[in-house]
Order: structure tokens, then C-alpha cells, then sequence
């Protein structure tokens, strides 16, 4: 295998020459994942802040082991990283990178994910699960490893399925439906959480959700795990569908594995397009965010200032409701070219209401206003009834 090497974040790490990134390379690795990267060593370092003690994190799908090593370098206070992998010449790479940057409580072991879950339940802080396509095989062995008051960090590639291009294979690893709609990333995203939450509660434990963010082609999950019966049972209250009409785009949200869903739209007859289970709690700790925005002057990050912006983001939209509105969905339902966004987003704050761009769509606005009121607004700005015209 040919190879060069890379310097990402404070590592220098060999990796298999490559002419595009593919899953049959000799081993996985993918630049564009840098930012996945520095966001997660944000993240876990921020993490390791709140419990303040030392930690052991296990990375479970390890490549070239770029992640470990950059989790045992860059975080303080790691007292030991494992990591494994399944193909024999990643494990090796991984190994010669972890003697090329001198990191001496990194282990690298090669074996299945699943097996490396279930015969060390309860020895790692974190658990990082980074597969090629869908993490849906590995959440039970990760339910049943974390330990609690452990993170879980979880990302799925799998993005077709999660918002709904294909709906067979989301029903097939998610048990879920997914739905095409203009925040159909975020469905993906809240179908995974329920997924990840269902999983947890067999062994009665229970996530809070620290960070999600869906970016390029992956969705990437964070979470405390806790444990404790009616803690658990009160967080599956969090699942729940979204009836989504595709005319006039009212939503509805329902509660619960079993709910009464409506078939049609109460305010256009038309028939509803139901999404579900999916996670309808909060995918977002701001106070978190805040936090890990204040620390990242102590990383040094190629990406700092994406990884702050993504954070800025989500810490704008945390406390908004579920699902937002696409402007220039909602203007070619009212056969009108768009105002401005600004101008819209002014006029719902001023009238008091919950108001954020969303990271998920450079059009979306997540905002508690009626839709009519919505509707009516924008129109009213286009007509220069209100705001400025654009
Ligand atoms: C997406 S890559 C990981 C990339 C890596 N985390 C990074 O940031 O560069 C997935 C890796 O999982 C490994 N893998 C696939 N199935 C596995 C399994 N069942 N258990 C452990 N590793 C597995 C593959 O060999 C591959 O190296």
C-alpha cells in the first residue's frame, strides 16, 4: 500500500495514497472529515471539563486511527484511548501512527465493534461510533457498554434512508418513516435520536442530547448517557410523529408510539404526510454549546472558525421549536419571489415570537408564528405593507 502523510489538528498521521475517497480503500480515510473531527475534539474536550476527571475513550471504528490520536493529543486530561477496527492493514496504520506521534496510552486492537462493546461494558467515558453508512447495528452494544454519566458520540452516513429519498431502508434500521420535506435533515437527524434513545432504554438508560448537527453527506450525534427506569420511561415520552401537509405546509405533532394522528390537514383537506417515530425533544443543550464555544481558545483547530460558526448556529436555534420553514417553499406556495429573509425575520421578532436561521438550510427560519400569520407576513412585506422591499 502506498502512502503519505497528513497533519491534522496536532497530529501527523500516514494514510493510503488515494485518487478519490472510498469505502474499498485499503484503509478509510476522508479529509473532508476534518471538521467532523475538530468538532468531536470539541466537543469531548468540553465534556471532559464538565466531569473533571480523566477519561477513557474507546474509538470504535478507528481507520487510520487519526481520531484517536487526535482525542489522546489534543484533549487534556485522557488517560487512555482504544481503538479498533476490523481490517487488518487499518489496524496496522493505525499502530505505526500512534508510535509516530509518541502516544504511548493509545492501544489499537483489531476487532469487530460489536464484540469490542460487549466484552468491555462500562470501561470507557466516551464511545465514538463512526461506520461506513448506518450505526444501527452497533446501538445496542453501545446502549449496553456506556457506562452512565458516559458520552456517546454517534454518526450515520446514511443519509438517503434517514431523509427519505429511499423509505425502505429507513424502515428496515430505524423502524421509522422518514419524510422528503424542505427539513427533512432534521426529521434524520431526530429519526436517529429515537433510534439511539429506543436502544438506550432496553438497558434502561437514557441520553440527553448534548450536539447535532447534520453537515455534507453525515448526521453526527452527541449525548450523556444516564441510567435509571422512570427517568428512562420519561424520556421515550420525547417520541413521537409529525403529520406534515405537503399543499400548505401545516404541520401537526404528536406524542407517543400509538398516537390519534389526523389523516388529512385541518386547514386544506389535503392528506397529511406522516414522519415518525422520531425524537421530538430538545437535540440541543445550549448551555453546552456555550461552554464548548468559550474552550475552543484552548484547541488549536484547522476548522476553529467553522466549528464556531456551526456552533453559533445551533446555539441560535436550540431553544426553537421542532421543524422550521423554508422562505422560498412557503413563496412558491404563494406564487411570489421571496423578500428578503432578514426583513421577515425582523418583522417575527418584533412581533415577539421565537426567531433563528437554522444550521440545516441557508433558507430556513425556525420560528413559533403561525403559519397563516407566516404567510400573511411575507406577503405583506412583498407588498410593501410592512419592512422594506427587496
Ligand atoms: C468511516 S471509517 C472510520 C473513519 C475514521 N473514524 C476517521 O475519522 O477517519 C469506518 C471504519 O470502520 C471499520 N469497520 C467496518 N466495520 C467494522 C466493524 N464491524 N467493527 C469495527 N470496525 C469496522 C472500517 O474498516 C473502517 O476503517
Amino acid at each position: 500500500m502506498d502512502t503519505h502523510y497528513i497533519e491534522e489538528g496536532l497530529v501527523k498521521i500516514e494514510v493510503p495514497d488515494f485518487e478519490k475517497v472510498s469505502a474499498k480503500a485499503p484503509v478509510f480515510y476522508n479529509p473532508v472529515m476534518e471538521l467532523n473531527r475538530d468538532i468531536s475534539v470539541s466537543i469531548i474536550n468540553q465534556y471532559r471539563r464538565d466531569i473533571d476527571h480523566d477519561i477513557k475513550i474507546f474509538d470504535a471504528f478507528g481507520g487510520t486511527g487519526i481520531r484517536g490520536a487526535r482525542y489522546s493529543k489534543e484533549i487534556p486530561g485522557v488517560e487512555e484511548v482504544t481503538v479498533g477496527d476490523v481490517n487488518p492493514c487499518a489496524v496496522k496504520i493505525a499502530q505505526d501512527n500512534m508510535k509516530l506521534n509518541g502516544l504511548d496510552n493509545v492501544t489499537v486492537e483489531k476487532n469487530d465493534a460489536n464484540i469490542m462493546l460487549q466484552s468491555n461494558k462500562g470501561l470507557f467515558d466516551v464511545v465514538d461510533i463512526d461506520p461506513f453508512g448506518t450505526p444501527s447495528m452497533f446501538l445496542q452494544s453501545t446502549a449496553a457498554n456506556i457506562r452512565p454519566g458516559g458520552l456517546i458520540c454517534i454518526s450515520a452516513t446514511d443519509t438517503s434512508a434517514l431523509c427519505g429519498t429511499y423509505h425502505d431502508p429507513c424502515f428496515r434500521k430505524y423502524g421509522a418513516q422518514p419524510q422528503k420535506t424542505e427539513y427533512c435533515h432534521e426529521n434524520g437527524i431526530r429519526i436517529l435520536i429515537a433510534s439511539i434513545a429506543r436502544n438506550l432504554a432496553v438497558n434502561q438508560k437514557y441520553m440527553e442530547v448534548l450536539f447535532s448537527h447534520s453537515t455534507e453527506h453525515y448526521m453526527r450525534v452527541y449525548g450523556i448517557v444516564k441510567r435509571g427506569s422512570k427517568k428512562t420511561n420519561e424520556s421515550l415520552d420525547n417520541i413521537g410523529f409529525i403529520a406534515h401537509c405537503p399543499n400548505c405546509l401545516h404541520r401537526e405533532y404528536s406524542y407517543g408510539y400509538a398516537p390519534h394522528l389526523p389523516e388529512c390537514c385541518p386547514e386544506c383537506g389535503e392528506k397529511y404526510d406522516i414522519a415518525g417515530p422520531l425524537w421530538l425533544g430538545s437535540i440541543w443543550d445550549k448551555d453546552f454549546i456555550k461552554r464548548t464555544m468559550d474552550s475552543l481558545v484552548e484547541l488549536k483547530l484547522n476548522k476553529k472558525d467553522e466549528v464556531l460558526k456551526l456552533l453559533g448556529q445551533c446555539y441560535d436555534e436550540a431553544e426553537g421549536p421542532v421543524s422550521f420553514y423554508d422562505i422560498h417553499k412557503i413563496c412558491k406556495k404563494l406564487k411570489i419571489s421571496s423578500p428578503k429573509i432578514n426583513d421577515v425575520m425582523d418583522e417575527i421578532a418584533n412581533r415577539g415570537y421565537f426567531i433563528s436561521r437554522t444550521h440545516f438550510k441557508l433558507t430556513g427560519m425556525r420560528t413559533d408564528m403561525p403559519l397563516d400569520e407566516l404567510k400573511q407576513l411575507i406577503k405583506d412585506i412583498k407588498e410593501e405593507k410592512l419592512g422594506s422591499e427587496n
